[in-house]
This record gives structure tokens, C-alpha cells and sequence, in this order.
């Protein structure tokens, strides 16, 4: 049998009706159980044709999508109980009356059993820090809440691959370390897809796929992407502020603040020793 979490692209291509360019184009790429993968590039890139082609929202023109083993177009029903989708657009996956219906839906889907779906419902709930908003109708939340909500729905199916279409964009700064906490908890034990405009997010990636006009522009890892500032500016893509300085000052790739600081103390120690 195929392996049950990777994600396998082959030659894909996909338009939509009427549109002169193609959405996607040629795409190749092989996803082993358990990366967590970044997804990056330009406005029009392809990113979320992409991910609705792996969840089988769209078909593709030519080529072959595996999911989990499965086909998403042929087998959409048993794709979806296998991988989870959040939109890059909370307002399209919510649609039930309160909250903790809309949380539980997938569940319901699944046949979990009653006592198991409340307890699974309270603790996804809890861990977007919407605890007390159950009762809350979806259609009063603001953006970031809808899309803390559907991440709720995602974290209690507990899929074996997550496809998350900028997951933070709506999220207040405390909101967006939050889910990416969660997403970090979940790499690893769950393969990852991940698309986002914010490099910073990918630092504990373990790949990242550039998609510019359709093609795969890049398949390579965070660090790799990085150091490369043509790659980056080919793709409109800007180096976060910390890693950003380092590399100006001629320092070693640094993540955070204390890292820099630590790689500035380190080269001027060095520095008086040389003297
Ligand atoms: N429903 C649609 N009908 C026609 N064309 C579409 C549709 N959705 C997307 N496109 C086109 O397909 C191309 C890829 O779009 P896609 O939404 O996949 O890009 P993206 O990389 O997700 O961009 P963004 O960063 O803005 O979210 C773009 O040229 C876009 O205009
Ligand atoms: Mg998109």
C-alpha cells in the first residue's frame, strides 16, 4: 500500500475556466510522512490552486496528486477524513449555528462518539484560546476569531496532513505565536503544509516551495532560501528584520534578537582576542 501521510505531485498542471495563464504549472514535488513543509511566493503564485488541488476542490488538467495515498478528485470523501484544510478565507469553512457546532462538524463527519466529540470540542476550542465563546454564532466573530474557530475544527480532527492557506494572516501578533505553536506541536507527528507570506514563520521548516507564476520556482530549505537573495528578490520575498541584519553585518544566519546580540558579543570577543 502507499504510504499513508506523504503528498505526491506529478507534472501538475491546472487552469481555471476561461483564464489566458495557467494557475499552475508542471508542478513535481514528494512530500515524505511528517515534514512540515513551507509553501511561499508571490500574489497569483499558484499556493492556494495548490492546496485546492490536494484536497480535491479542483482536478487537475494533466498530471497525478496523490494525498495519503489516495486520489483527491477520484476520492475526495476519504481524502477529507485524512487531510485538513484551513482557507485562506475563514468566512468559506464555517457553517454552523454556534461555534462549538462548527467545531465539532468534522467530528460528526467521523462518527466519533458523543462523550469523545464534546471533550475533543472543549480542549481544541481551549487550545485557540476561544474558551467561553461556544455559544457564540460564527457570523458575529471577527476575522481572526473565525479563523481561530476553524482552526479549532482542524486540531480536533486530528488529520494526518494538515494544509493550513496563511493561517495567521487575520491573527493579532499574540494570536499568530499561538497557532504557530500549535502548527510546531503538530510537525513531525503530522505532515505540513503550510502557506504563508511571512518567512519568519518558516524557520523550523523543513523544506520550503517557492511557487511564482504558476511553476515551482524553488524546492529547498529555509536557511537555503535565506542565504539566497536572489531567489528571494525573483520571488518577491523579503528577509525577516533579524536575519535581515546579520547577513548585513556579514554574521551568521541568526533567528531571534538574543541570537544576534549573542553572534555581535561573540565576533567583538573574538575580535579584541585577534588583536
Ligand atoms: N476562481 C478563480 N478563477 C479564475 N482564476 C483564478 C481563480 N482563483 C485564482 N485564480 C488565478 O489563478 C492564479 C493563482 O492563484 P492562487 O489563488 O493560487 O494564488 P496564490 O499564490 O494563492 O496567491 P495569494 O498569495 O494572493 O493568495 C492567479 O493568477 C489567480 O488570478
Ligand atoms: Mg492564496
Amino acid at each position: 500500500m502507499a504510504d499513508p501521510t506523504s503528498i505526491s505531485c506529478e507534472h501538475l498542471t491546472f487552469s481555471y475556466p476561461g483564464a489566458a495563464e495557467l494557475a499552475l504549472s508542471d508542478v513535481s514535488l514528494k512530500i515524505p510522512p511528517g515534514q512540515y513543509v513551507g509553501v511561499v511566493g508571490p500574489n497569483g503564485g499558484g499556493k492556494s490552486t495548490l492546496v485546492r488541488l490536494l484536497n480535491g476542490l479542483l482536478t487537475a488538467d494533466s498530471g497525478r496528486v496523490q494525498v495519503a495515498g489516495l486520489d483527491p478528485a477520484t476520492e475526495p470523501f476519504e481524502v477529507r477524513r485524512l487531510v485538513g484544510v484551513l482557507f485562506q478565507n475563514p468566512d468559506n469553512g464555517l457553517v454552523a449555528p454556534f461555534v462549538e457546532d462548527d467545531v465539532a462538524f468534522g467530528l460528526e463527519n467521523l462518527g466519533v462518539e458523543r462523550a469523545e466529540m464534546r471533550e475533543r470540542v472543549r480542549e481544541a476550542i481551549a487550545s485557540v484560546g476561544l474558551a467561553g465563546y461556544e455559544r457564540r454564532e460564527p457570523h458575529t466573530l471577527s476575522g481572526g476569531e473565525k479563523q481561530r474557530v476553524a482552526l479549532a475544527g482542524l486540531l480536533a480532527v486530528r488529520p494526518e496532513v494538515l494544509l493550513l492557506d496563511e493561517p495567521t494572516a487575520m491573527l493579532d501578533a499574540a494570536g499568530r505565536e499561538e497557532v504557530l505553536s500549535r502548527v510546531r506541536d503538530l510537525a513531525g507527528s503530522r505532515t505540513v503544509l503550510h502557506v504563508t507570506h511571512h518567512l519568519q514563520e518558516l524557520f523550523d521548516a523543513d523544506r520550503v516551495l517557492v511557487l511564482n507564476g504558476g511553476r515551482l520556482a524553488a524546492d529547498t530549505t529555509p536557511l537555503e532560501l535565506f542565504s539566497d537573495a536572489e531567489l528571494l528578490r525573483e520571488n518577491r520575498l523579503v528577509l525577516p528584520t533579524v536575519p535581515k541584519l546579520a547577513a548585513d553585518l556579514g554574521l551568521p544566519f541568526c533567528r531571534t534578537p538574543e541570537e544576534l546580540a549573542a553572534a555581535v558579543a561573540r565576533r567583538s570577543r573574538d575580535g579584541v582576542q585577534a588583536r
